[in-house]
């Protein structure tokens, strides 16, 4: 056999893999200035296709409950930081940074934190005692942090949680004090890290976006040490307010803080067996995908494009939907990357610079 038969599938596989190589995700935002990033969970590190999907394609890695309450303190005297640790580990090998997530929420809290019956002041120690413990444990390893998470309603009053009124840290009668507090601890622990105040449908221009722009501007103006704010980006609906979305991002990096898109999928309606219920559904779902990917890349201070997980394999969608909706991610459950992939990397590749590779 002539050798240039032998050495033709070789040079196919090389061309391929320039084609694919070309196409990481990684590549084209560092090109383009930001990040983009994945949810991930460390149980799943030992399957090959999931480690080799994260590592080629991102830049930015959240670890999607492993730094949680429930996971870290799952009994009062027990600190569990070895699924986290997993994560950094496998992040600082592969070159990407991480985002810590989160350190005072409402929800995903052990039982005996919730069911405990401490006073103000036992709480306000365990709080100070476990965002100091944990962003101290990852100082200088994890670049930025959800210190609060979904703390304001859909009318935009805070929300009721053991941290603000049940019983509180005895800070609730002073409006959100209790939230600059946890900022306050987070920046002591760790001075160099980007601290973030993250939320669910505040993404475009509504009642509770304009809640969380007010607190954020004020806690600016008072030198709270407060550097972004991350739009979760949950999409359940497929038609997502562009123009809202972009002038919200717009408006909160107007005052000198970084917006990171932290935790976007695009649930479609799916049938019983987890097929999407119109197939057209996939094509919106790239558009979609482009469009937010775009918005970001394109506004100067928009500095991460994260999505909550990257293969339909394993999404929290299919549960928290009670099956009704799935396939929110940009991989299928195959790991073949979906049109929803060529959406983002589109943006990526297509909007305008505004920057060179991030350093924060
Ligand atoms: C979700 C996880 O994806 C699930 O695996 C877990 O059971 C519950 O929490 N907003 C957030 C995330 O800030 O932490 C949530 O993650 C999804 C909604």
């Amino acid at each position: 056999m002539k050798i240039s038969k032998i050495l033709a599938p070789v040079a196919l596989a090389t061309a391929l893999s320039g084609l694919l190589f070309a196409q990481r995700l990684r590549d084209e935002a560092q090109h383009r200035g930001v990040l983009v990033g994945t949810a991930a969970r460390a149980y799943l590190l030992s399957e090959q296709q999931y480690t080799a999907t994260l590592a080629r394609e991102y830049n930015l890695l959240e670890p999607e409950n492993d730094l949680k309450w429930q996971t870290i303190h799952p009994a009062k005297d027990t600190v569990d930081f070895l699924p986290g640790d997993q994560l950094v580990e496998f992040a600082r090998l592969h070159e990407m940074k991480v985002r810590g997530h989160c350190l005072m929420w409402g929800h995903y809290l052990p039982q005996w934190l919730e069911d405990g019956h401490f006073t103000a002041s036992e709480l306000r120690t365990l709080l100070h005692e476990h965002i100091a413990k944990v962003v101290g444990h990852y100082k200088g390893r994890i670049y930025a942090w959800d210190v609060v998470n979904e703390a304001i309603d859909e009318k935009g009053q805070l929300r009721s949680s053991i941290w603000y009124d049940t019983p509180g840290i005895g800070e609730a009668r002073h409006g959100n004090a209790y939230i600059e507090q946890a900022f306050r601890w987070a920046h002591e622990a760790d001075p160099d890290a980007l601290l973030f105040y993250n939320d669910a449908e505040a993404e475009g221009m509504s009642r509770k976006s304009d809640s969380v722009y007010a607190m954020v501007r004020d806690m600016k103006r008072r030198g709270v040490p407060i550097h972004g704010v991350g739009l979760q980006m949950h999409i359940f609906d497929l038609k997502p307010d562009f123009n809202g979305i972009e002038a919200n991002i717009r408006r909160i990096t107007t005052l000198g803080l970084q917006v990171h898109i932290t935790e976007m999928d695009v649930a479609l309606p799916v049938d019983g067996g987890g097929k999407p219920r119109d197939p057209a559904d996939v094509q919106r779902q790239a558009e979609i995908y482009r469009r937010i990917a775009t918005a970001c890349v394109s506004t100067p201070g928009c500095t991460a494009i994260q999505t909550w997980g990257f293969t339909d394999r394993y999404s929290w969608i299919r549960s928290w939907t009670k099956g009704r909706q799935g396939n929110p991610l940009i991989f299928d459950h195959e790991y073949a990357p979906k049109l929803a992939y060529k959406g983002l990397s589109q943006a990526l590749r297509d909007s305008p610079a505004h920057g060179s590779a991030p350093n924060q």
